[in-house]
């Protein structure tokens, strides 16, 4: 779960690459470096923990010239945040420099059989350049070194090696993405296409088993499962995509963007779900799966498939095995991920070769897109934000749409999504900011919250506590409003907040339970269609039919945000965590 990129060309490569690893920072920002080919036939290293920024003028980097360069931004698996833990690695001579992501499974027993070598640093990445000088010393060309290398890794993971002895930029993938981005007289290579879009939308997107070497002209294929594949194309991604624009975060733009994207989803035409209902529709049962936020989603399929007379069921990747010998041949997958990498679902994936899977996914070229057999584009954009928002709320509208297409309900969910479009209009006005942003100032210091709800709202609460949690350092936690009583009431004294989600389907039993909290003094904010005497603070959430957990969820997005921004934490880049799960 790090970024890597990688540029060879006529162009100063410095800059590009720096510029690059910035657009990669939401794939992890511990620490981050840079190696270029220097004067006198050397590999320069720059690198250090903290921000791009800081290490940016730290070391003026940007004085300096050089046509080729790697970089990376890193989320610490294998040792700590320190420098010498931070990418590029260098073999013993500093003339091959290495950035990888993902994990080496044996590197322990790489390491032991490279007595000779001289290692600084703690990460699994290190045996990589140790092992390609190894190969040299034993006569290979770089070339063939790399390839020998990538041969004798296990996990998955990629990398990218340059050679002070080698005009090329070797690239190797087995696992983690990676794109190049062509351009006339200079080629990237990168975990990602935003790293390089101001300067190209020419992509081709690699195959595990790719070796692929890049330079100034373009790039050759040194080694691919996958011959003929290989094929330029033009990507249509906007730069506003990818830049936070007028916005001060990420976060807050992309939370605004969710009533553009619900707008234009309402006046399109669906019938692209079509296929994929019409399998849903003859299948036995529909296993939904994801992690995290995209767990949430699965929850809240699973309870519209099960209300509308489906047998479903929500199962997070790593359960899965338990599942084993339920699973029929027509039985259904759906599978629900922002960034189609998540290592945890990746690894489930033999468990369920037999059956028919339908993917949810916000990236198009991805090991899990690629893995489906019909791919729904959850068309959220690119998030950049660490805490999902946009892309949670459109995969659960996509996969609600999906539930009730399957049963021949598209005009009731059509409507539903028409009103929700509308309903939105009421959200994002001055008034709601105004109570939202007061009641984030009233509840910036407390140290645990209770988010709390039933059925549906129940599970709203689960995600919202989520965006809490990461974004806040609040300790939140979702209870189902009707377990309260049976034990987690007893956490509740004075003036301790939750929050409450009631809609109008448990609004009756939900109060008595709130008036339990009220009978310790515990504070209630409410989001509901209506104001309850027992709410000390009232946010409006209008009903959507079966989308009525949207509106809920953007005004907790929409709190967290402000907390977040009251406790002065970067909402965008919060602590420990990295926007794609690429480890297990
Ligand atoms: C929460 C969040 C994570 C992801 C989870 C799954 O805000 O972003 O919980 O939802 O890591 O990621 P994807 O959807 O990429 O599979």
């Amino acid at each position: 779960m790090c970024g890597i990129i990688g540029y060879t060309g006529n162009e100063n490569s410095i800059p590009l690459v720096l510029e690059g690893i910035k657009n990669l920072e939401y794939r992890g920002y511990d620490s981050f470096g840079c190696a270029f080919h220097g004067d006198s036939n050397s590999i320069e290293v720059r690198k250090n923990v903290g921000r791009i920024n800081n290490i940016i003028e730290e070391y003026g980097i940007t004085n300096e010239v050089s046509d080729r360069s790697i970089a990376h931004t890193r989320w610490a698996t294998h040792g700590g945040v320190t420098k010498e833990n931070s990418h590029p690695l260098l073999d013993c001579s500093g003339k091959i420099a290495v950035v990888h992501n993902g994990i080496i499974e044996n590197f322990q027993e790489l390491k032991d059989n490279l007595h000779s070598h001289a290692f600084v640093s703690e990460t699994d990445t290190e045996v990589l350049p140790h092992l390609i000088e190894q190969e040299i010393k034993e006569g290979k060309t770089f070339e063939d070194a790399v390839m020998a290398a990538a041969g004798k890794i296990k996990g998955f993971s990629s990398f990218v090696a340059m050679s002070a002895d080698s005009d090329s930029i070797l690239a190797v993938k087995n696992g983690s993405p990676l794109v190049l981005g062509l351009k006339e007289n200079g080629t990237f290579v990168a975990s990602d296409v935003p790293s390089f879009l101001k300067h190209t939308n020419k992509v081709v997107y690699l195959f595990d088993g790719d070796v692929i070497a890049i330079n100034k002209s373009g790039f050759k294929i040194l080694k691919t499962d996958n011959p003929g594949k290989h094929k330029a194309r033009d990507v249509n991604f906007a730069i506003s995509d990818v830049e936070k624009g007028k916005y001060r975060h990420f976060m807050l733009k992309e939370i605004t963007e969710q009533q553009k994207l619900i707008s234009s989803l309402a006046e399109s035409n669906l019938s692209y779900l079509n296929n994929a209902s019409s399998l849903i529709a003859v299948s036995r049962k529909v296993y939904i799966i994801g992690s995290g936020s995209s767990f949430h989603v699965a929850l809240l399929a699973a309870n519209l498939f099960r209300d509308l007379g489906k047998d479903a069921i929500a199962v997070q990747p790593q359960d899965l095995y338990n599942y084993s010998k339920l699973i029929a041949s027509e039985d259904i997958f759906i599978i629900v991920s922002q960034s189609g990498e998540t290592m945890d679902i990746v690894e489930a994936l033999p468990l369920i070769k037999r059956n028919k899977k339908i993917g949810i996914i916000n990236t198009e070229e991805s090991t899990l897109s690629n893995a489906v057999d019909y791919f729904i584009n959850i068309n959220a954009g690119h998030e950049k934000g660490v805490a999902a928002t946009k892309t949670f709320t459109m995969s659960a509208i996509l996969v609600c749409l999906l539930a009730m297409f399957s049963f021949g309900q598209e005009k009731e969910a059509v409507n539903d999504l028409k009103l929700l479009d509308i309903n939105l209009y009421n959200l994002f006005v001055p008034s709601v900011y105004k109570i939202i942003k007061e009641t984030s100032a009233a509840i910036k210091n407390e140290k645990d919250m209770f988010f709390l709800g039933r059925g549906n709202d129940y599970i709203a609460a689960m995600e919202a506590a989520l965006k809490m949690k990461e974004v806040t350092y609040i300790h939140s936690e979702a209870i189902d409003s009707a377990t309260f009583k049976h034990g987690p009431l007893a956490l509740v004294s004075k003036g301790v907040y939750s929050i409450a989600i009631v809609s109008e389907r448990f609004k009756d039993r939900e109060i008595n339970n709130l008036k339990e909290v009220k009978a310790r003094n515990g504070k209630i904010i409410g989001l509901a269609n209506e104001k309850l005497d027992v709410f000390d603070v009232f946010i409006r959430s209008q009903p959507a039919g079966i989308f009525s957990f949207v509106p809920q969820i953007i005004i907790s997005q929409l709190l967290a945000y402000y907390v977040s921004l009251a406790k002065h934490i970067d909402p965008d880049h919060p602590r420990n965590l990295a926007k794609a799960v690429t480890t297990k």
